[in-house]
């Protein structure tokens, strides 16, 4: 059964005293109450369950969307504040973080655009991010980053959220600590949602590239649920987490689950990388990319922690099983038509 409790045992040393004296931390800064944080890329899959893990917590948060009606979901969150801005945009930065104790930074891209390009988003951003916190005394900054990501990485992807990951925790005054989690699953993810609309789309055979890839998928809740553990932990502070869920599965394993919890039978035959390529080059070129070259290169490094930050955390980490079948089974369904029902004011 999965342990929910957030935090590790209370080390009354490791928390901030909000009071303004701050042993042992070296930053030059007072730092404030936690009252208010400001969420960059807040409107998507990880923004809403960090949303939702601040407002458990009783934080004022401030999301910044580039368009307001793509975030309008978030309102339901009590202390819940929308602005709308450009966050690659200094003046708007500086304007969405006044009065905000702590940024979280979650823009991410899979697929980039020629305005929003992996080094824009991934990499200039955040140095971008770490400067106006810098100038407008914010002193804590929550990085987003991946499991892999770095420097010489094999994709684009990595490489760049490994160059945003430095720039990041590049600098002082202020207070850094990245997350770098596995594939992130949860209602509205990517993952187990994706697989499932093409097996539902594609019948009897699925070709799948990278079949063998190794990863460790991690339940959205838990991913943010470390993350507003660490906003007022000094101990870690400069640190950089990996994160990933307590079991490693293939690619070929996530989808032969996916499909029994579906309750359809396919048949899946993995790709070797000359068809992968060639099925990459077709689908990157179609609306939705559901699968990119860039993507492939990814796969190609194990997406498996050597060392789980959860730990630091006192969490236990949600298993697939027990949370996947909510959303995508039956259960899933119900719930779901439920929902359409009451929208349509049916029931
Ligand atoms: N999901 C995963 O499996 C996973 C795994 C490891 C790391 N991550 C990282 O976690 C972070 C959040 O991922 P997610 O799954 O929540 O992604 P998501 O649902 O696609 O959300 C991405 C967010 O970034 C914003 N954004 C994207 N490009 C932008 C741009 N050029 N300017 C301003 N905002 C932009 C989006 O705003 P709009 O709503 O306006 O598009 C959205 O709020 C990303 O940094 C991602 O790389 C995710």
């Amino acid at each position: 059964m999965l342990d929910r409790t957030p935090g590790r045992p209370e080390n009354p040393a490791s928390r901030i005293p909000f009071d303004g004296a701050r042993p042992g931390l070296n930053l030059g800064l007072n730092l404030m109450q936690l009252d208010k944080v400001c969420i960059l890329g807040g409107s998507g899959f990880v923004g809403r369950s960090i949303c939702a893990e601040l407002a458990r917590r009783g934080i004022a948060v401030r999301v910044m969307a580039r368009r307001r009606e793509r975030a309008r979901h978030l309102l339901v969150f009590p202390k819940l504040e929308l602005v709308e801005g450009n966050c690659h945009f200094a003046p708007d930065l500086a304007g969405a973080f006044a009065g905000c104790d702590a940024v979280i930074n979650l823009v991410g891209i899979l697929h980039p655009s020629r305005e929003a390009t992996f080094e824009r988003v991934h990499a200039e951003l955040p140095a971008l991010v770490a400067r106006v916190c810098r100038e407008r005394g914010v002193p804590r900054l929550l990085h987003m980053s991946s499991l892999g990501a770095s420097r010489d990485a094999p994709s684009e992807y990595l490489r760049s959220k490994g160059r945003g990951e430095e720039a990041a925790h590049a600098g002082t005054g202020v207070a850094t600590t990245s997350f770098r989690p596995s594939v992130i699953f949860g209602p509205g993810d990517g993952l187990f949602n994706r697989f499932a609309g093409l097996l539902r789309m594609i019948p009897l055979v699925l070709p799948l590239a990278k079949a063998d890839a190794r990863l460790q998928p991690v339940y959205v809740a838990d991913v943010a649920a470390a993350m507003c553990a660490s906003l007022d932990d000094r101990s870690t502070f400069g640190k950089r987490y990996d994160l990933g869920g307590p079991e490693v599965m293939t690619l070929e394993g996530v989808v032969r689950y996916t499909a029994e919890v579906l309750g359809l039978r396919r048949v899946i035959v993995p790709l070797g990388d000359g068809l992968a390529t060639l099925q990459a080059r077709v689908l990157e070129r179609l609306p939705g990319k559901l699968l990119t070259e860039d993507n492939l290169r990814s796969l190609g490094v194990d997406s498996v922690t050597a060392r789980n930050g959860f730990e630091d955390f006192g969490i236990s980490p949600a298993r697939v099983e027990s949370i996947v079948p909510g959303y995508l089974g039956e259960h899933g369904r119900r719930g779901r038509n439920q929902r359409f029902r009451s929208a349509a004011r049916r029931d």
